[in-house]
C-alpha cells in the first residue's frame, strides 16, 4: 500500500508484468518496422518510463522525440487539451509511433492524431501502456496496447496523482473508500 496526498493506493500491475508486456510489444514493433526508421513520439509527462523501457527493448535504431500536453486535473480528465511543448521534429513523410501512458476518454489522443495528420506523416500508429475502454469516447485503433483496465484511477510507472507517484516502478490503483 502507498499513500499519496492522503489517498491510499494498492499494487495492481507489477514491474515484472509490465516489463514482460513491454518486451512483447517491442518484438511486434521490431517486426512491423523491420526496414523502416520510425520516430517514437512520446507524450510527456506520463509516458517517460514506458518510452524508455519500450525503446530500450527494441533492437534497432529509432528516432526519439517528445511533446507535452495536459488534460487532467487531480482525478478527472478536463476534456480540454492544452499543448505545453509542441513538436520539434520534422514529421513529414515519417513513420510515427505515438507513445502514451494511458488512453482514458481518448480526447488527448484524438487531438494529437488530428494535429499530426496536418503535418503529413507517412504513417501513424499508437503504442499505449493502458486503456480504459469504458471511458473511451473517441474512435481510433491502438495497435500496440499493454493492458486494458477498468475505469479506476491508477498511478505509478509514469502516471501521477496531482504531480506525484510517477517514479513508482509498478502500477497502483486507488483504494475505494
Ligand atoms: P484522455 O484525454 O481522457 O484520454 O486522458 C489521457 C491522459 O489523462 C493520460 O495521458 C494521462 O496523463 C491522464 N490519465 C487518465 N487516466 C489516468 C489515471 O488513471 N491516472 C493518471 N493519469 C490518468
Ligand atoms: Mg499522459
Amino acid at each position: 500500500m502507498i499513500k499519496i496526498k492522503e489517498r491510499l493506493f494498492e499494487p495492481y500491475i507489477s514491474e515484472h508484468e509490465i516489463l514482460e508486456r513491454v518486451a512483447s510489444l517491442a518484438r511486434n514493433i521490431e517486426n512491423d518496422y523491420a526496414s523502416k526508421e520510425p520516430l517514437f513520439l512520446a507524450v510527456l509527462n506520463g509516458s517517460f518510463m514506458f518510452m524508455a523501457d519500450l525503446t530500450k527493448a527494441i533492437n534497432m535504431a529509432v528516432g526519439i522525440s517528445f511533446i507535452k500536453i495536459a488534460s487532467y486535473q487531480g482525478l478527472h480528465s478536463t476534456g480540454n487539451v492544452k499543448e505545453m511543448i509542441g513538436i520539434t521534429e520534422s514529421v513529414e513523410g515519417r513513420d510515427i509511433i505515438i507513445v502514451e501512458d494511458i488512453v482514458d476518454s481518448g480526447k488527448s489522443m484524438a487531438y494529437l492524431l488530428k494535429m499530426l495528420q496536418r503535418l503529413h506523416p507517412k504513417s501513424i500508429e499508437i503504442a499505449s501502456l493502458l486503456l480504459k475502454p469504458t471511458s473511451l469516447r473517441e474512435n481510433f485503433h491502438i495497435k500496440y496496447l499493454g493492458f486494458e483496465i477498468p475505469d479506476f484511477f491508477v498511478v505509478g510507472y509514469g502516471l501521477d496523482f496531482d504531480g506525484f507517484g510517477r517514479n513508482l516502478n509498478q502500477i497502483y490503483r486507488i483504494l475505494q473508500k
